[in-house]
């Protein structure tokens, strides 16, 4: 499984950041900035789709 985020859509609403820890966090902005660069381990999954399913600006994407 493989996490995408869209900058540009990203508002700063912090869910992903709370949710999944090990996998976004947040510049000086409160913008998020994506962890993992790759397929994600199978203790960030549950996580990554939780944050994607709560970003209401719809900016992550899981595949
Ligand atoms: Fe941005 Fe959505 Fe996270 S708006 S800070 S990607 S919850």
């Amino acid at each position: 499984m493989r996490v995408h985020l869209d900058r540009t859509a990203c508002q700063g609403h912090g869910r992903c950041y709370s949710l999944a820890p090990d996998v976004f966090t947040c510049d000086d902005d409160g913008q998020a900035v994506l962890l993992v660069d790759g397929p994600l381990s199978s203790d960030q999954e549950v996580p990554a789709r939780l944050a994607a399913d709560s970003c209401p600006e719809f900016a992550i994407t899981v595949e």
